[in-house]
């Protein structure tokens, strides 16, 4: 059964796509698959380690990615009710989505400590707000996919802003479809320990997930 289109919004220069098959949804940016709902452990994995490694009994937690929700829900459900998770998605189409089409299935009940805000990742963690962990997912890993602009997230500017964003003891947490050497080596520059971990994806090591923890 192919993909239908089921709605498509444009954010600046990104043209944003939702596809659905069998009741499970699928994101485009340009043309090229940006989120897949058939394929989303190594997301799910995210969000729950964004929980796990959250301090004390009311950690703040900031996601930059909506997409369609897998991380948000995972973290969300490991965390229950202790701290609040803050949600950044620059498209309000995509929020729109999650709220029509997608979340009756991956997130049912709209968690009281969730707040999903309409804002740009890059432009929020400009405004004094400190958070405990800070989960990047607005890309395919620290290379701009989805904009343009993104790519200042992940140069030593955005590492920098990054850190300033950061609570005492804090940790950024950045999905990635690749490994990137060079991004790790200007993460230490920019001060950070840097670990990563494998997600599996499948029986190909090449086609692993991987979560880069910064702290
Ligand atoms: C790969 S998806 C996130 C997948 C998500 N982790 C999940 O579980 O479904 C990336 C999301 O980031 C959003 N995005 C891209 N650039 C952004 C930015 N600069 N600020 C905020 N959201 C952004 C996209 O619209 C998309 O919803």
């Amino acid at each position: 059964m192919p993909w239908t289109l089921v709605e498509s919004a444009n954010h600046a220069d990104t043209q944003l796509e939702l596809y659905a098959k069998d009741g499970i949804y699928m994101i485009r940016a340009n043309g090229l698959e940006l989120m897949n709902g058939f394929n989303h452990d190594s997301e799910t994995a995210f969000g729950r380690l964004a929980a796990e490694l959250a301090p004390g009994a009311s950690p703040r937690i900031l996601i930059a990615g909506l997409g369609l929700g897998y991380t948000l829900a995972a973290a969300s459900e490991e965390l229950a009710a202790s701290g609040t998770i803050s949600v950044v998605e620059f498209s309000a189409a995509v929020i729109g989505w999650f709220e029509r089409h997608v979340r009756a299935s991956v997130l049912p009940e709209m968690p009281k400590n969730v707040v999903i805000r309409e804002s740009d990742a890059i432009a929020h963690l400009q405004s004094g707000a400190r958070y405990d962990v800070i989960l990047l997912d607005i890309d395919n890993g620290p290379e701009p996919f989805t904009q343009a602009s993104n790519a200042t997230l992940y140069d030593r500017a955005g590492l920098d802003l990054l850190r300033g964003a950061l609570a005492e003891n804090g940790r950024v947490l950045l999905w990635s479809g690749f490994r990137s050497e060079s991004f790790e080596a200007l993460a230490r520059a920019a001060g950070f320990a840097v670990t990563r971990r494998l997600v599996a994806n499948g029986p190909r090591p090449d086609l692993d997930h991987h979560i880069y923890i910064l702290s």
